[in-house]
């Protein structure tokens, strides 16, 4: 089992790529096909995944890709299977695993559903040839949240979930998002983020996980969406660096940021600036962003044939600034230039 977990760390700790959560619940699929006025239908979903995921050389940019269930079972246009066809491309299939949110009773704080039957789940995920998958917990910052209750409940069952899929020979992507939804400073963001990393660090312990087969897919700290004087590119890489040394232990192969409503170029920026601190990181530090690299793929396509060459250019041209930063070599003049031009050296 170890061999298996190690094998796919190594595939997907690979320098210079990261991984495309491509793992929307129908709901939220929906919801993002609604921005294009497009309907979401299982065939219009697949046509948007089969868009990205047969993008040309995306492998030399994304290791890894998270799918939600209905892909596992769904063709690209050329009729193989997506989880088939990524790894045909040297790329790991994996999959979101946990279903969804549910509230506290009487609070606004939320919990992961999922843990019942996982095991069973994670064998078929394992029939179509997923090997890592994805669990995410959420906590709001206000007042008075996010509590010690939700703290702690939230990383009980991210290390409950980490542990099931070790068992399974599938690597655990840990995800607790602090949501950047509201007016709050990066202070309290970096307070939240402290204490989140270091309850979910602990249970993971005490679960027995195997950390150097895991991977953590952290939000960054930053200011809230809505906060007067949000923090800069620097101010968020130094904290957000600072907070995991504290917390993360260097064991930790891989550490894969979600976007979590950062435009894509802020998202790229932040990735990017960590690289050139001149810090020493213990871990690889990359990106699993969603809507960062798909947002300007879904307006470019308007869910149209004649745009889908002009979306996948906006897709590659993501990935390739991500890529890019994950090795500190992003500028923001890049921005504009045209991707046919030679931004890779
Ligand atoms: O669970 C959330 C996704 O995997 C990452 O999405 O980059 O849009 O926050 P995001």
């Amino acid at each position: 089992m170890g061999n298996e977990l190690k094998q796919t760390i190594k595939e997907m700790v690979a320098v210079g790529k990261g991984i495309l959560a491509a793992d929307e619940s129908v709901k939220t699929a929906t919801k993002r096909l609604a921005s294009i006025n497009v309907e979401s239908t299982e065939e219009t979903r697949r046509q948007y995944r089969n868009l990205m995921l047969t993008s040309p050389e995306i492998e030399k940019y994304i290791c890894g890709v998270i799918l939600f269930e209905e892909t596992l079972s769904q063709k690209s246009d050329s009729g193989i299977l997506f989880p088939k066809l990524l790894a045909q491309r040297g790329i790991v299939p994996g999959i979101k695993v946990d279903e969804g949110l549910a509230e506290f009773e009487g609070s606004i704080e939320q919990y992961t559903k999922g843990l019942d039957g996982l095991g069973e789940r994670l064998e078929k995920y394992k029939e179509y040839g997923c090997r890592f998958a994805k669990w995410r917990a959420v906590y709001s910052i206000s007042e008075t949240t996010p509590t010690e209750m939700a703290i702690r409940r939230n990383a009980q069952d991210l290390a409950k979930y980490a542990k099931t899929c070790q068992e399974h020979g599938v690597v655990p992507i840990v995800e607790p998002e602090v949501l950047i939804d509201g007016a709050h400073s990066i202070d309290a963001c970096h307070k939240a983020t402290e204490k989140v990393l270091r309850e979910v660090f602990s249970a993971l312990k005490r679960e027995n996980v195997m950390i150097d087969c895991a991977i953590l897919k952290p939000s960054m700290v930053i200011s809230g969406k809505e906060a007067n004087n949000r923090a800069g590119v620097d101010e968020v890489a130094k904290r957000t660096i600072k907070v995991l040394k504290a917390n993360v232990p260097p064991e930790l192969p891989s550490i894969n940021f979600l976007s979590g409503g950062q435009t894509p170029q802020e998202a790229t920026a932040h990735l990017n600036r960590m690289h050139t601190l001149n810090e020493s990181l213990p871990w690889y530090v990359s990106f699993s962003y969603a809507r960062a690299l798909q947002d300007p793929a879904l307006k470019a396509w308007q869910g149209k044939d004649e745009n889908i060459r002009a979306a996948q250019q906006a897709f590659l041209k993501r990935a390739k600034l991500n890529s890019l930063a994950a090795m500190g070599k992003y500028k923001e003049e890049m921005e504009n230039m045209d991707l046919d031009m030679a931004i890779l050296n």
